[in-house]
């Protein structure tokens, strides 16, 4: 969603603009814009559509040279993607630039005060109100102005904001939507500068040494000082909280891919080794930092696994380890759902909460509701020092490292781990599992990695049968139990990158309405790891079959004979313990969307609408 980018030194802002926003592109957006300081003058220049759009229409302006800028990449929520509605919006007075991620909940009532007082707004956006605001309280000094306007907001907001009077700063603010700040480091020492940023990516092209703003702060910042205020007006120096990032500018790029979702998904192997190494050392499970006491795990009652998108869908394949693993009874909701539900949970229950950005805003205030009502809460994050880690009693970090396609795959991946390990873990804890089993378990774990390389390397088998089926409007995808579990994933990917609408059903509904949209030529993908489920999962398969649809069946080779008589398409996945079949089930889906999106020349890095880290409601 919305990216925030903002720079000032010595050099020209302009290109770290520019590059820090191509950067965020993946985070998902309609327009972008850029304001930056000329002869003591905020010049602002914004474009609905692609980054390209902007550029040209800075191509023409080559004497624009500034020391201080800040930039955005919109994703719409106020008013419809247009030039005008693009950020950064300047008050009235041509003062004050603001750019902003996150809503304004209260933006009505202040335009309304504001329009008394005589401002006149141009756009439909609840973001102009903060600039309108800010000039409104403006009597000389900048912070003033913005700590008054804070206290007036309600609603999530990071800010970056410039001031043609004041041209030595750039003012952030962060409440409820990520910000971070860096500083010049390694290669560029020397030089006196600093940048914000609502993403790693985007200053990873000048530093990995970053502060996290913390929640309602302000930071000023100037081009060789950082001053954190917090709501009480106490002054931080921030200097003992920097950290060095642990991803680097290289691990950000394509490679030799032509998109990312591909990259990624043949990054699979090496990602979740490394997820499993860095939790299992020899032969033993570890979560070193987890902290978190023998005594708080006897005594869990419940556990609900609270996440969105395809993080909610690694909580289902959870909940069914968990209850085969450990008999806990497990919930999984969707955080938008569970934020207002009035959750059942209290102290001893454990709330999961899954998310690869650790800012999704609907998860961030599930796990907010949830610790209200007395839950401790696990996260299980992708990156570092999130909001969602921040607030967690306990964190485990997946080993994705960055991923930039909006369609998840590799952390998806990542976080089947983690369950599984973490499952492990608690079953040593309350000592429910003989150690025979266990090195059983860590043993399957261990051979994860090489089975999905085999699959990759049979990628192209499937990108056969992606072009069979590339022309079908819909497909369905079915299986029970786990297998259900992962085509609820296999049909959001397929959907979300090849907008080929799909739904995933547990295969024994079937028959309780869906069987009514099968005709000739239906596209059906069936997922049949699940041995004792089997004849079952044919039984099914005959119903499709007998009212003409297509079958493509993802199974193992011990199924062979049964499996050819019914299916049109078949692709073999090495065999494992049927508890960890998810991690080898969903790569074939995921290459075969990654396919099916590719024949009909989708944008399958950026999906149209959607966006990588959703921080707003
Ligand atoms: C968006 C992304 C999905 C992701 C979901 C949850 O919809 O496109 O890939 O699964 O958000 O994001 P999170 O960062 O919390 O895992």
């Amino acid at each position: 969603m919305c990216g925030i980018i903002g720079y000032i030194g010595e050099d020209n802002a302009l290109p770290f603009l520019l590059e820090g926003l191509e950067k965020m592109e993946y985070r998902g957006y309609d327009s972008s814009g850029i304001s930056v300081m000329s002869e003591n003058k905020i010049k602002t220049y914004k474009k609905c559509g692609r980054l390209e759009a902007l550029k040209n229409t800075l191509a023409s302006e080559n004497t624009l040279v500034s020391s201080i800028g800040i930039g955005h990449t919109r994703w719409a929520t106020h008013g419809k993607p247009s030039d005008i509605n693009s950020h950064p919006h300047v008050s009235q007075s041509g003062k004050i630039s603001v750019v902003h991620n996150g809503i304004i909940e209260n933006y009505i009532s202040l335009k309304n005060f504001l329009v008394e007082k005589g401002y006149k707004f141009i756009s439909d956006t609840d973001t102009e109100v903060v600039a309108q605001l800010i000039d409104f309280h403006y009597d000389g000094d900048l912070l003033k102005a913005v700590q008054k306007t804070v206290s007036d907001l309600e609603g999530s907001y990071a800010l970056g904001i410039i001031c043609s009077d004041e041209p030595d700063k750039i003012i952030a603010v962060k409440k409820d939507s990520p910000l971070i700040i860096g500083t010049n480091y390694g290669e560029n020492k020397d030089k006196s500068e600093n940048y914000i940023a609502s993403d790693i990516m985007a200053l990873l092209l000048r530093t990995r040494k970053i502060y996290r703003l913390q929640e309602n702060n302000i930071a000023v910042i100037k081009k060789n000082s950082i001053v954190v205020y917090t709501p009480e007006e106490k002054i931080l120096n921030p200097e003992k909280d920097f950290e060095l990032a642990n991803w680097d500018i290289e691990s950000s790029g394509k490679g030799n891919y032509e998109h990312f979702m591909m990259k990624e998904i043949m990054e699979q192997p090496e990602v979740i080794s490394k997820t499993l190494t860095s939790k299992i050392k020899n032969g033993e499970i570890s979560f070193e930092h987890l902290n978190i006491s023998d005594e708080y795990l006897k005594n869990i009652s419940k556990i609900y696994i609270v996440a969105c998108g395809s993080a909610a869908n690694a909580g289902l394949v959870g909940r069914y380890i968990i209850e085969k693993l450990l008999k806990i009874p497990v919930e999984v909701e969707l955080a938008s759902e569970f934020r207002y539900k009035e959750p059942l949970v209290d102290k001893t229950t454990l709330v999961i909460v899954i998310s690869q950005s650790g800012e999704t805003a609907d998860s961030l205030a599930a796990l907010r509701e949830a610790k209200k009502q007395g839950a401790k809460i696990l996260s299980i994050v992708n990156v570092r020092g999130s909001s969602i880690a921040n607030e967690s009693d306990y964190v485990i970090y997946t080993s994705a490292g960055p991923e930039i396609a909006v369609a998840t795959t590799k952390a998806y991946s990542c976080q089947l781990c983690i369950i599984y390990i973490f499952s492990l873990f608690l079953a040593d804890k309350l000592n429910i599992m003989d150690s025979s089993d266990m090195s059983k378990y860590i043993n399957k774990l261990a051979s994860l990695s090489d089975k999905i390389q085999e699959i990759l390397l049979k990628k192209e088998q499937i990108m056969e049968i992606a072009k069979k089926y590339k022309d079908n409007k819909y497909a369905f995808f079915i299986g029970r139990t786990l297998d259900y579990a992962v085509c609820m994933e296999g049909s959001l990917k397929l959907k979300e990158v090849s907008y080929i609408h799909s739904e995933a059903y547990a295969a024994g509904e079937l028959k309780h309405g869906p069987i009514s949209l099968i005709e000739n030529g239906t596209l059906v993908i069936a997922l049949l790891t699940q041995d004792k489920l089997f004849d079952k999962m044919v039984s099914n398969l005959r119903e499709v079959k007998a009212r003409g649809a297509k079958i493509f069946a993802v199974t193992t080779i011990d199924h062979k004979e049964k499996i050819s008589q019914i299916a049109d398409d078949i692709f073999y996945i090495p065999n494992s313990l049927s508890e960890f079949s998810p991690s080898l089930s969903v790569i074939p889906f995921q290459i075969f969307s990654y396919y099916s999106a590719l024949l009909r020349n989708c944008d399958i890095d950026k999906p149209r609408n959607l966006a990588k880290s959703v921080t707003v409601e």
